[in-house]
């Protein structure tokens, strides 16, 4: 029998990539960090430092997703702790959102790179979509946990692994949508990842960085209005 795409896809040397089988039958968000940091569900695993798993409360009412960390948040093991992060941080609070009550996470848990001729600089490497698939039980698995009514998926590999490989950041920003068969679930409101608004032209980063702002005031809007009652 002809081996399914997807299988032909998803492995590598016969091993599968998928995190499914490193995640605790039970437990919280805790449980879940310790077992992360032993994943070796892709071969990211490999060259990165350490698992960068989410960060923030469990009762946190909105998730934010990006994409994978990066060179600070590798050495530090922490999400959004560099330029993209604090970038993020000056947005959320122009957007009215207090970043110590999100849950910070990355839709792909390891840091991916190359290291640029010289060997002293890691440049970061998009995920490739076995990568995202192979890490979106993690994710899943923190959506579960923190359930929250807000989810917010900064850039395309977030909204990939949020939405389907088909969802086009550029076409829906903005607007609130739900993940595919959870039609009661979370919203999602997807938007520009903080790293392109730095990579952006001087000419056209304000207006990046005014719709980043605009993109989250609308994540913050859904929140007030999912207010529970007193
Ligand atoms: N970019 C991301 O997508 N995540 C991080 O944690 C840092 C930079």
């Amino acid at each position: 029998m002809c081996p399914s795409k997807t299988t032909r896809e998803n492995t590598r040397g016969g091993r599968p990539y998928n995190a499914g089988p490193y995640l605790p039958r039970s437990g919280g968000l805790d449980a879940h960090r310790r077992a992360a940091a032993r994943c070796q569900g892709c071969p990211l695993h490999e060259n990165a430092t350490r698992t960068v798993f989410g960060k923030g409360p469990e009762s946190a009412r909105i998730v934010l997703v990006g994409e994978q960390p990066g060179d600070q948040e590798d050495r530090r093991g922490e999400p959004f702790v560099g330029p993209a992060g604090r970038l993020l941080g000056k947005a959320l609070e122009e957007a009215g959102i207090d970043r110590d009550e999100a849950y910070v996470t990355n839709a792909v848990k390891h840091f991916k790179f190359t290291v640029a001729p010289g060997g002293k600089r890691r440049i970061h490497k998009a995920p490739d979509l076995r990568e995202i698939s192979a890490c979106r039980p993690w994710l899943l698995a923190e959506l579960r946990l923190t359930r929250p009514d807000v989810v917010v998926a900064l850039g395309a590999t977030a909204g990939k692994a949020l939405m389907g490989s088909s969802f086009r950041v550029t076409k829906d920003r903005g607007a609130l949508l739900r993940m595919p068969g959870e039609e009661e679930g979370a919203y999602v409101v997807a938007t520009l990842h903080p790293s392109a608004i730095l990579r952006a032209s001087d000419k056209d980063r304000e207006a990046a960085y005014a719709g980043l702002v605009s993109d989250l005031s609308v994540a913050a809007k859904a929140l007030a209005e999912c207010e529970p009652s007193p």
